[in-house]
């Protein structure tokens, strides 16, 4: 009665619901990452000279560069640089300077400039030579040049030559390059305030480096002079030398013996080495020495040493005498458990060390050993910090410090006198899996309406009955918590907590760095719980299987981790198999089946089945190594029923099936003239990409996935097979997106977005061979013939831009229109398409008959431009999106919608609108009041009219 009632609703409703301005945020929420910042290049800057609010620069590991304001954690702008390098080699590097307005990055060989306020391209130059090495602002520059910008130092190495080039700081123009054709192994560079500093590696004699420090004059790139250091017996390679300092007033190379006895400073350009000994008082191993010294010309010359052990760490400071070069220690901050990073920072010539422990956070002058600020630390998390950066302010006598700190997992958070403020969890960047957590109550509900199901009437009845007798239990409290409810409701401007709607529904996701989160997209994706699963930066996480209360990872060794979905405990560990999988099918997904049933099979390189296949209810299909698509049943697991082989030179690329879960509300689609066209459903199609590289052709093909047999197939020709191509199928239509020639005039090109629907025949009214039977077989029906052929209708767009993957939205019955998630990559956005603007029947060169507008049918335009309304993240710039999963609510209007692969977007599609919610502008209060005072109306007219009518009968009478 209800689905009656809705239908028509929904069919009214203007199917096209766009995400209002005041829904951002409330019903969507963004990760914007950057991924795990790189330590030596992540500094607090002062955007321009005029503002005083400093923020918060990095590259990432995945080479994005990126602002993040410190005060929340937001991310200001970021470019990535992994998008226009061809190849780069590690994260890159940054580099700003206080009074620049500009920061300038290196990733590969191309050089960046970018705007610090806003993230604009100033320049970028490519450098011949090889892979940028190192990258310096100099600090000092010419009275000619804009004060607010500063030139570059860019290091070049490869195969034997090094190359210094100093960039000029507005245009990235080469001033001057300074070639090392020595074979010397290019190291570093770094600047006094008169010289240029290019460090190399010289291979001594027998084993080992020298140091090598040619100094330049800085106008001219000319070699002034070098000094050879002999450190062979020391320095086994670039990873052996500890800091080189870079614009500093004493610039510095530190390193140790091989025994960890000695530590050797050098102040750049001059001969002396001073060997001080390392203090071992903890009595421990040393596990990494780490040296800290701040970064600026006019600064006091004073570094810090940090070493750390096993089980804890301790910092020694020093002092250098600028005429002499003598370094002599000053004092030392203590041996204490547990992590602790050290950072520094200057404010003038005054130099400030901070220190972030488990415990506490401690400011230290680099002068004195005198304490200026400690904080009692308020989390203890078992992430540890590996590295930090700080940012001191002082005001007469008291100081205030934020550090940022990158701890182990990625994960960056501020810490403000002790305080966490934020921590972006930039961890989630490398998300290669998710599922949607199932809830062990709900599944408890379901499976016991599915015992009262199968019971008799009588047997039913007394199970509903001790089953509502049990539920008696949580009544009083029910009943304790109901006035408060009903405040709440009334005084929220939020009409209904729809969480009891099955739109706050968790998500479950694994990482290829061994992590697994569980994310509540009902409380804008913030974490629930995050472990380190399995200690390793290459997880290979094949799917993930969600069971009632649990969750399940799947892994290509063959291995697998059971944890708890609500905690994040691990419940059971399964050890690696040696068959090496190729992916994981997962079956009988479904709810209402118990643990056991839910199974997941593996699937070897060659297409080929692990497991026996006992639990296949459905059908299995596989795609091997060599371009073909293999069939299975449940009798059979070594040898496949039927394999598909596509034309010459093709290979399959990819192959798509209905959703486990895609209900159809109707069997047919009812025409304006009140005829019916009958869905051609099979649940059994598989939608085949196969492509020929060489030739660029692109075929589809529709298939069987029980008998195999070819349905319906297209073939595209002048594609581009480096473009993405994608396909997704629901109910009785597909559709697919490519790189390649129009259909009709062969001569243009253009990324094309085809839609297909399938009909049980041409014919309105009729029912095709198969007429209304209840069943029918993929192999053979009772008349002998195969299985018939759908009637295809097929339309193509062309559209502005690549698709990169597409999904469809889920709802509970299928009632709501669905649209065609499609994410797009060049534009960072994911869009919406409402189904009926991709209805292949909408009439070309003319304009629809009454019937057709009827039929919700508008003339067709070649060109599909996507429309505002249709982007469901709205004006938010969704980065590195490789999946978008969709899930039905209870609520049948909404969709849940999450993307995951380089950000995280989460969302809520109601493609036909809320219908079955009441909007945000309706009040409970005025409804409520209006009943109030009608009632009390009523209570006050009705004797009144009861007297009058009275008093009207006795003058009657
Ligand atoms: C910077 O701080 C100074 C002094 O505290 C203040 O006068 C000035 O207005 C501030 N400038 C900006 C851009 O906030
Ligand atoms: C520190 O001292 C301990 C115990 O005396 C010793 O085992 C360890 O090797 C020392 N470590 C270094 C780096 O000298
Ligand atoms: C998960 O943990 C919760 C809370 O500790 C517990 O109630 C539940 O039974 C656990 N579920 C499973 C499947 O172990
Ligand atoms: C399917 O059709 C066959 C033959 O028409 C019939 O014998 C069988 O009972 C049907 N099965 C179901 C589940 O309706």
């Amino acid at each position: 009665m209800r689905l009656q009632v809705v239908l028509p609703l929904a069919a009214c409703l203007s199917p096209v619901a766009a995400i209002f301005s005041d829904e951002v945020n409330h019903i969507d929420f963004h990760h914007a990452l950057l991924g795990a910042p790189s330590p030596d290049s992540t500094f607090f800057l002062k955007p321009s000279s005029s503002s005083n609010a400093s923020l918060l620069y990095t590259i990432s590991e995945k080479s994005i560069v990126g602002a993040v304001n410190p005060r929340d954690g937001s991310l200001i702008w970021r470019q990535d640089l992994g998008r226009f390098s061809s190849s780069p080699t590690g994260p890159g590097i940054l580099r700003g300077l206080d009074g620049n307005s500009a920061v300038v990055s290196a990733a590969g060989d191309s050089i960046s400039s970018w705007s610090a306020q806003d993230g604009k391209l100033i320049w970028e130059s490519r450098l011949y030579g090889g892979a940028v090495a190192d990258l310096e602002l100099l600090e000092l520059h010419d009275a000619s040049e804009s004060p607010d910008s500063r030139d570059a130092i860019a290091l070049t190495y490869s195969d034997g030559t090094g190359v210094v080039r100093r960039l000029d700081g507005d245009l990235g123009k080469t001033k001057w390059e300074y070639k090392d054709t020595s074979g010397d192994m290019a190291f570093q560079v770094s600047s006094s305030p008169t010289e240029i500093f290019y460090i190399s590696l010289q291979p001594a004699l027998l084993k080992g480096y020298r140091i090598k420090v040619t100094a330049l004059d800085p106008v001219t790139g000319r070699q002034s002079r070098h000094v050879i250091l002999n450190s062979e017996s020391d320095v086994t390679g670039q990873e052996s030398i500890l800091f080189v300092g870079a614009n500093t007033a004493s610039p510095l190379i530190v390193w140790t013996d091989k025994s960890l006895k000695t530590l050797k400073v050098n102040v750049i350009g001059t001969k002396h080495v001073t060997s001080l000994p390392i203090d071992n008082a903890s009595g421990l191993d040393i596990g990494e020495i780490t040296v800290h010294a701040p970064r600026k010309l006019n600064s006091l010359a004073h570094f810090l040493v940090h070493y750390k052990t096993k089980s804890g760490a301790w910092a020694e400071v020093y002092h250098v005498d600028m005429k002499s070069s003598v370094v002599t220690k000053a004092y030392n901050l203590p041996y204490l458990q547990g992590q602790s990073v050290v950072a520094t920072n200057n404010i003038n010539a005054n130099v400030y060390f901070t220190r972030v422990t488990d415990a506490e956070a401690v400011v230290v002058s680099s002068a004195s050993h005198g304490i200026l600020g400690r904080w009692k630390a308020d989390v203890s998390t078992s992430d540890p910090a590996l590295h930090a950066v700080a940012d001191v302010v002082t005001k007469g006598k008291t100081v205030a410090v934020r550090s940022a700190v990158i701890r182990e997992s990625g994960d960056w958070s501020l810490i403000r006198n002790g305080h966490t403020e934020w921590t972006r969890p930039e961890a989630l960047v490398h998300t290669v899996a998710a599922a949607w957590a199932v809830e062990e109550d709900l599944e408890d509900l379901a499976h016991e309406l599915e015992i009262e199901g199968h019971e008799s009437l009588v047997g039913a009845y007394i199970h509903r009955v001790k089953r509502h007798l049990r539920d008696l239990q949580y009544f009083p409290e029910w009943l304790k918590d109901l006035p408060k409810r009903i405040v709440t409701s009334m005084l929220s401007d939020e009409v209904s907590n729809l969480d009891s709607f099955g739109v706050a529904q968790s998500i479950i996701l694994a990482t290829d760095k061994g992590r697994v989160y569980a994310l509540d997209t009902g409380r804008h994706g913030i974490i629930k719980w995050a472990i380190q699963a399995e200690k390793t930066s290459d997880w290979d996480v094949k799917a993930i299987l969600a069971n009632p209360g649990s969750a399940e990872v799947f892994l290509g060794d063959g291995s697998s981790v059971r944890v708890n979905s609500s905690t994040g405990e691990i419940l059971a560990k399964s050890p690696p198999t040696d068959v090496k999988l190729q992916t994981i099918a997962t079956i009988n997904q479904q709810a209402g089946l118990s643990a056991a049933q839910n199974g997941a099979i593996g699937i070897r390189g060659d297409g080929t089945p692990v497991a026996p296949l006992d639990l296949l209810s459905g059908f299995l299909v596989t795609t091997s190594s060599d371009g073909r698509l293999l069939g299975w049943a449940r009798k059979d697991s070594k040898f496949p029923v039927w394999d598909f082989v596509p034309p010459a030179g093709q290979k399959v690329v990819k192959a798509v099936s209905r959703p486990s879960h895609d209900p159809v509300a109707s069997i047919g689609k009812v025409l304006g003239d009140r005829s019916v066209l009958y869905k051609y459903l099979n649940p059994n199609l598989v939608l085949v990409t196969a492509v020929n590289e060489q030739e660029h052709i692109a075929g589809f093909y529709l298939l069987d996935g029980v008998s195999g047999k070819v349905l319906h197939s297209v073939s595209r020709a002048g594609v581009d097979p480096t473009q993405p191509i994608t396909s997704a199928i629901s109910e009785n239509w597909f559709a697919y997106s490519f790189f390649g020639d129009a259909l009709e005039e062969s001569s243009a090109k253009g990324y094309q977005l085809v839609v297909s629907e399938l009909y049980e025949s041409p014919i309105v009214n009729d029912r095709g061979p198969l007429g209304s039977a209840g069943n029918f077989s993929s192999l053979h029906n009772e008349r002998g013939d195969s299985l018939p052929l759908p009637h295809v209708v097929s339309q193509s767009f062309v559209i502005a831009e690549p698709i990169s993957h597409m999904a469809v939205t889920q709802t509970r019955q299928g009632i709501t229109i669905r649209q065609l998630l499609c994410v797009l990559p060049s534009s960072n956005a994911i869009v919406g398409i409402p189904r009926h603007v991709l209805d292949p029947r909408r009439p070309v060169d003319r304009d629809p008959t009454s019937a057709e507008a009827e039929e919700g049918l508008f003339r067709y335009a070649p060109f599909l431009e996507f429309d505002g309304r249709w982007y469901l993240s709205h004006s938010r710039d969704v980065a590195g999106i490789k999946t978008v999963l969709s899930q039905p609510t209870l609520l049948e209007s909404t969709s849940l919608i999450f993307a995951f692969g380089g950000d995280i977007f989460g969302t809520r599609a109601t493609p036909s609108q809320a219908f079955d919610i009441l909007g945000k502008s309706f009040s409970k209060l005025q409804l409520v009041l209006t009943v109030v005072a009608l009632t009390g109306g009523v209570m006050f007219l009705a004797p009144m009219a009861r007297a009058k009518q009275v008093n009207m009968l006795w003058k009657s009478t």
